[in-house]
């Protein structure tokens, strides 16, 4: 049963999503506005008393990204300022996550930066899924509840009957295979892994397939589709290699430019996502199905709010 200090609140980048957790909670989403001054600057008014609450604000931190992001920081400051018990930022989609190191001299670190800053604003917590990479848990010295989309994945590859097919779990890079081997795992599946690189951002070129996916339904599972280039590569080069079938599966769909198009005209039997960030106009589109992280995330607030423990509701998505 969740406290009655218990709130919910939303910036610009998925009321949709703030408005179907705080349904699951059987909560209204806080009062709240977010607006812009004539100069572009944000203006956040909290429209409630927010002293002693605990507050949760969902704000994936997607495109428009800087936008989102400072929604978020100055939502931040304005709890803080009123004298929230606590803060967790909901961050279904944690940006700027795809520069966690430096590979090269003279980069930065923004994933690094992106904790730095929410620390200041005054954040007491977050809630993320499928961070880009496990590590940017550690760029934080507070909470950082990390829940999976793999199992609401594998829940509805069963429940399509693809389970019971000869399946091979492939992850389209290096840096995915924890993520591949978890959904294999939940599906009794063994995996394959697609060696890329990348000449350029946003550019990817496939090098090597390890494994076998001759005659198998390959699932292809990634954090993030962007541009669409990595998977659409890899599922050509499955099917080169003899797969049956393929499926892509990915936890945040960007769709940047023309992706969702390059999904739909792709080799994919069909293209599964959810809808950590705002659906766009492809969505309703031939092949592309969403699945809803809301039941999950309602779930670890609830827990988190009644101090119980976040890793048991695992159990029942397994
Ligand atoms: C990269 O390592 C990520 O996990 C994704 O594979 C990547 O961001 C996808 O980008 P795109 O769709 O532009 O190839």
């Amino acid at each position: 049963m969740a406290r009655n200090d218990l709130r919910i609140f939303t910036g610009n980048a998925n009321p949709q999503l703030a408005e179907a957790i705080a349904r699951e909670l059987g909560i209204s989403v806080g009062r709240m506005v977010v607006s812009r001054f004539s100069d572009g600057e944000i203006q956040v008014k909290v429209e409630e008393s927010a002293r002693g609450m605990d507050a949760f604000i969902i704000q994936p931190t997607c495109c428009p990204v800087n936008e989102t992001l400072m929604e978020l920081l100055i939502m931040c400051d304005a709890f803080k300022r009123a004298s929230a018990r606590r803060i967790t930022c909901v961050m279904p989609y944690y940006g700027y996550a795809r520069q966690d190191k430096k590979v090269k001299p003279r980069e930065p670190v923004t994933a690094r930066l992106v904790a730095n800053l929410l620390t200041h604003a005054g954040a007491n917590r977050i809630l993320t899924v499928d961070l880009h990479a496990e590590q940017i848990q550690g760029f934080f010295d507070m909470p950082v509840d990390h829940l999976p989309a793999g199992p609401i994945i594998a829940d509805y590859l069963r429940k399509s009957g693809l389970s019971d097919a000869d399946l091979v779990v492939v992850s389209p890079d290096v840096g995915g295979v924890a993520r591949a081997r978890a959904l294999a795992e939940q599906l009794g599946a063994p995996i394959a892994i697609i060696a890329k690189r990348r000449p350029e951002p946003n550019k990817s070129e496939i090098m090597e397939i390890i494994g076998d996916v001759d005659g198998k339904v390959a699932v292809m599972i990634d954090d993030i589709i962007d541009t669409a280039g990595s998977i659409v590569n890899g599922a050509v080069a499955l099917k080169e290699r003899g797969a049956r079938q393929v499926y892509a599966c990915c936890t945040h769909p960007i769709f940047s430019g023309s992706a969702s198009e390059r999904l739909c005209n792709s080799v994919f039997e069909e293209v599964i996502v959810t809808d950590t960030i705002p659906l766009g106009p492809w969505c309703g589109k031939t092949k592309i199905t969403v699945l809803s992280v809301a039941p999950m995330l309602a779930d670890a607030i609830a827990r988190i709010n009644e101090d119980r423990s976040v890793s048991q509701l695992f159990e029942e998505y397994l």
